[in-house]
């Protein structure tokens, strides 16, 4: 396994592997390492020749600066790991070799980005759309691979990916649990234990929407209702938004009928905001 800390480097790199006809899988990661991206990198190393991991905590994409500045950084520890997981490259450049002198060009992908994890946190998904740009740019990889976790991030990457014509396929993974069922996250870390046990109700309440499913019931917002008054019951947990979407297009529904529909949360617990979501309705 090498560390490569240059863009350009990267790029011959991953030029001369695809000539040699092997094909690249690419998990893109802002370090903290937890068993969610690992699930990433497993399904990566099955499906390819060559596994690339980057870890690059992205500027661009956070909007409040208190949450760049404490989000966990420890590459020796990451890369300690993904020794284990015969990871054969990570990427982990600084950020002026990303964002070089007087860097202009961002890449906005409408529609999907000013709803739920847009309106809270705006310019965000403009710093992720950029990024995963400049990084497919640089990797071009075959595989990219993604965690259900970050619906929305996944609807906005599959659709740069289509509308800018990179030859990559998107992978998209199901979300790994604590055994609490809280979605793994790097932010997790920054949860007391007893927010950590508590903030297990957001699981908790999207299974209580999928049980209510299950049973009949196809009202959307009324799904939405039983997710929002289970995690109010809460005291620790502060809600941000609960919302029941079309899954492909974000766009707000009312009825379930055809199209799968997400299910999506943030909240807050302390001065950690978590998000989870699930999808009903999926086709099989
Ligand atoms: O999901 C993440 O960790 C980040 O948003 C990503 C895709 C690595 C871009 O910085």
């Amino acid at each position: 396994m090498e560390i490569i800390n240059r863009r350009q480097r990267m790029a011959s790199l991953s030029k001369k592997i695809r000539r040699e006809n092997k094909t690249v899988g690419f998990v893109p990661t802002m370090g903290a390492l937890h068993e969610g991206h690992l699930s990433l990198i497993v399904e990566a190393r099955q499906m390819c020749d060559v596994v690339i991991v980057s870890i690059f905590v992205n500027p661009a994409q956070f909007n409040e600066k208190e949450d760049f500045n404490k989000y966990p950084r420890d590459l020796t520890a990451d890369a300690a790991i993904l020794a284990n997981y015969q990871v054969n490259y990570i990427f982990a450049p600084e950020a002026q070799e990303i964002y070089g002198e007087n860097f202009s060009t961002y890449v906005y992908v409408e529609n999907l980005t000013e709803t739920l994890e847009g309106a809270s946190r705006p310019g965000h998904f403009r710093g992720v759309a950029t990024v995963v740009t400049i990084l497919f740019n640089t990797i071009r990889p075959d595989f990219a691979f993604f965690g259900q976790k970050d619906a929305q991030q996944v609807a906005v990457i599959q659709r740069l990916t289509t509308d800018l014509g990179f030859d990559t396929e998107i992978v998209v993974a199901p979300t790994i649990r604590e055994e609490t069922g809280l979605a793994m996250s790097s932010r997790n870390a920054r949860l007391s234990a007893e927010e950590r046990q508590r903030a297990a109700v957001i699981f908790q309440s999207l299974r209580q929407a999928k049980i209510a499913y299950r049973g009949g019931e196809r009202n959307a917002s009324r799904l939405a209702e039983i997710v929002r008054q289970t995690i109010e019951a809460e005291p620790l947990a502060r809600i941000d938004y609960v919302s029941a979407v079309d899954a492909a297009t974000l766009a707000p529904i009312e009825r379930i009928a055809e199209n799968p529909v997400l299910i999506a949360v943030a909240a807050r617990f302390g001065n950690v905001r978590l998000i989870d979501n699930i999808i009903l309705n999926k086709k099989q």
